[in-house]
């Protein structure tokens, strides 16, 4: 069909052309030619009659002149002669003489332009020339001739016109059908192979075409940036929620169960003398994932460490949660104190945790803590082995616990899409080096399939941590990471919150929580307050806010008395030395700045070491008129993005170190130096003096923003991205297989 087409369309075209366009003008070129040559052609013949004429009007016979003139038109052409001279009376012509023209026309064209009389055979061709006899005009001689020849030269013309394009239109015809033919074809071999890598492609099989691999190159990277210019128009379209989020499980990754792997769970059992509370932990990254279990269903796979834990599952170490309303599993692990002591207080926090923060906390390193770190880490491997439901599970594995997992897993189960997140920053390659199991730990990562980290800051000192430690291929254009061939692609997704807010999250309105929270910390209405939230850590910058609360207090007397600042700390890692010794400081700041201003009846600082649930901190948030967050070093930072979550008031001032991720997303926050103690004075003194309008337009720029960039956008990306992974994966495999078939 495309075929005939390809001939027959051209052809046409040659035949309109020829019709419509060709032959007219064929016509008129005949017609125009034929012209001059008669004209020519009477001008020779007037200048032949001319003296014999002359004689015989001397003679003035009109007899004899016409009789000249029958002679004459004996010629095949010359159709017909006439005369006019008044001294020998009326026009004399020959018989064919047209009638249109008479003495009066023929004076009239005496010596001018020519005319052309039509006929139905074909035109007559009119010339008039002017008689002399010497210098005296003696008459206008009409020379009529039959151009009915050129009707019949330009059929003929046309015929063979018409011929030579025929003939023109089919060469061409074929000329395309074949030339369309061989380019498709080879077109077609020739990309598929290009993208295959192979070069050019010959019948008699491939061959490999080295200065081909430039422009494959540059082919394959095209269709890529195609592709990611494609998706984030798509994404931006899309509102990332619960459903977005199930979709593509179900699309994207064919309704697979997705493995979740943490040290920390998601709720934990507390046994108490008569029954078992539920708590929620403070953990960011519980903050983040399990609104996305609870979306996508799956297993939770992390420690049980809860005094009620062991009650609370069934016999294979499940419960099923949230508790009110079950959408997903948690199974739980069980660690001995040893392994506790060695694995988490010890390799993880004492180890890893100081070594990836700027906290200026020397880490320490110790043999048996490694051992440990590796035995738990096999134990949570194992346990994703026992849980993955098919060969080719979905595992998200979190944090620095857990570094070893990944390898682990992708050598039970090959076909793995390991999506890895690191929460928390990732140091240089030279801090990063002083970690004796620093080979272990990044062949462990390397196992993954995508590593993801908050910021591009902390992929770059990944790619380059490896790139300097390890004998693996770096690729810097599309930040993958090749050991042993396999590839580890490294990416920035900046972790957030729930958007909209989860069920729990049902506050009593912004006037409600200001006046309980006041009430209920024994301070006035309209006492100015501020807010911290965060585990008791050293990374946290708390000790460096309740400077800056005493500082401005220092520079802006009129707040004593007036302003109180609530840090609601989350006992933490209370196992560890460090931060045993870092409550201490954090207590005894407290008092000092109290003591220091306690002619006042109103604290400075109020500080509650105790566990909060999520709802009791919601209510803090929206009770305040500032939230500080300081940290010294931080991956990301969730407080900061909750805070703004629950102030749909649109009012309250966000105070936010430059030291964590937050920082990057949030410009529209007071940034701080929680190190410049004077900047976080003045700080707080412009939050607690900032108009509401300004209030407004801060916090309206920054909800706008954390509600697109929610966690289930977080998810998302890295499930799309882990499914796009498995598709070339797949694909690579079958095209392997159908070479080995080939062969
Ligand atoms: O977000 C960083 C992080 O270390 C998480 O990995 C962890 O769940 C959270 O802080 C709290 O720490 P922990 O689990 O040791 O209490």
């Amino acid at each position: 069909m495309r075929l005939s087409l390809r001939f027959i369309l051209p052809l046409l075209l040659a035949l309109g052309l020829v019709a419509y366009g060709v032959m007219p003008l064929v016509d008129r070129l005949m017609l125009r030619w034929f012209e001059h040559d008669v004209g020519v052609r009477a001008a020779v013949v007037a200048n032949t009659m001319q003296e014999p004429l002359v004689g015989l009007v001397r003679t003035k016979s009109r007899r004899k002149v016409l009789a000249y003139f029958n002679n004459i038109t004996q010629g095949e052409r010359l159709f017909a002669i006439g005369y006019c001279n008044p001294t020998l009376g009326a026009l004399i012509a020959t018989k064919s003489y047209p009638e249109e023209i008479q003495c009066k026309e023929a004076e009239r064209l005496a010596d001018g332009p020519v005319k052309l009389l039509s006929r139905d055979q074909g035109p007559l061709h009119v010339s008039v020339r002017t008689l002399m006899d010497g210098d005296k005009r003696i008459g206008q001689v009409v020379l009529v001739h039959d151009m009915s020849f050129v009707q019949r030269r330009s059929e003929e013309t046309r015929r063979y016109v018409f011929y030579f394009f025929v003939a023109l239109g089919a060469v061409v015809s074929l000329i395309t059908v074949i030339i369309a033919q061989l380019s498709w074809r080879g077109w077609v071999q020739g990309i598929r192979a290009l993208l295959r890598g192979e070069g050019l492609v010959r019948p008699a099989g491939r061959i490999s075409a080295p200065e081909l691999q430039p422009i494959t190159r540059d082919l394959r990277s095209l269709m890529k940036e195609l592709g990611s210019d494609f998706r984030p128009r798509d994404e931006s379209q899309l509102t990332w929620s619960p459903q977005s989020l199930r979709g593509i499980l179900r699309s994207d990754l064919h309704g697979e169960d997705i493995l979740v792997v943490s040290n920390r769970e998601p709720y934990i059992h507390i046994r108490r003398a008569d029954h078992i509370d539920v708590q929620r932990p403070a953990s960011g990254l519980v903050t983040a994932l399990e609104p996305i279990m609870r979306a996508c269903s799956g297993t939770w796979i992390a420690h049980g460490s809860g005094s009620g834990d062991k009650e609370s599952v069934d016999r294979h170490d499940r419960v099923k949660v949230p508790p009110r309303n079950p959408s997903y599993s948690i199974r739980r692990i069980w660690l001995s104190q040893e392994e506790e002591a060695g694995y988490y207080n010890g390799f993880a926090n004492e180890g890893l945790w100081p070594l990836c923060h700027i906290a200026h906390v020397r880490p320490t390193f110790r043999a048996a803590d490694w051992e440990q770190y590796v035995a738990v880490n096999r134990k949570f491997a194992r346990a994703v082995m026992e849980e993955a439901g098919s060969k080719e599970p979905i595992v998200l594995v979190q944090d620095y616990h857990l570094a070893l997992l990944p390898r682990m897993v992708r050598e039970e189960l090959p076909k793995a899409t390991i999506i890895s997140f690191w929460h928390i920053p990732w140091p240089n390659p030279e801090a990063f080096a002083i970690c004796p199991w620093r080979a272990e730990l990044l062949e462990g990562m390397l196992g993954s399939s995508i590593m993801g980290f908050h910021t591009q800051f902390h992929c770059n000192n990944f790619v380059d941590t490896v790139d300097r430690l390890l004998e693996a291929r770096v690729d810097r254009e599309t930040f993958t990471i090749y050991l042993g061939g396999k590839p580890t692609a490294v990416k920035r997704y900046p972790i957030s919150i729930e958007w909209p807010s989860g069920p729990e999250a049902a506050p009593s309105s912004v006037a409600a929580c200001r006046r309980e929270v006041r009430e209920r910390l024994g301070l006035p209405a309209g006492h100015a307050l501020g807010v911290g939230v965060d585990r008791l850590d050293y990374t946290k910058g708390i000790l460096e806010r309740f400077m800056a609360v005493e500082r401005l207090l220092e520079l802006q007397p009129e707040w004593v008395g007036r302003f109180t600042f609530v840090q609601v700390a989350a006992p933490s890692r209370s196992g560890i030395g460090q931060y045993q010794e870092f409550e201490k400081q954090v207590l005894a700041l407290a008092d000092s700045i109290n003591l220091r201003f306690s002619g006042e009846e109103y604290p400075p600082i109020i500080l509650k070491i105790e566990h909060h649930e999520p709802e009791q901190v919601y209510e803090h948030y929206r009770a305040a008129d500032l939230c500080f967050v300081s940290s010294l070093h931080d991956g990301m930072n969730l407080v900061a993005k909750e805070f703004i979550a629950m102030r749909d008031d649109e009012q309250g001032v966000l105070i936010l170190s430059q030291f964590t991720g937050a920082s990057r997303e949030l410009p529209e926050a007071l940034i701080v130096n929680p190190y410049d103690i004077d900047q976080c004075a003045l700080a707080l003194h412009v939050a607690l003096t900032m108009p509401s309008g300004e209030q407004r337009d801060r916090m309206r720029s920054m909800r706008a923003l954390v509600s697109e960039f929610n966690v289930y956008r977080w998810a998302g990306r890295m499930l799309l991205d882990g499914a796009a992974m498995r598709k070339r994966k797949r694909l690579a495999g079958s095209g392997r297989a159908a070479q080995r078939v080939a062969h």
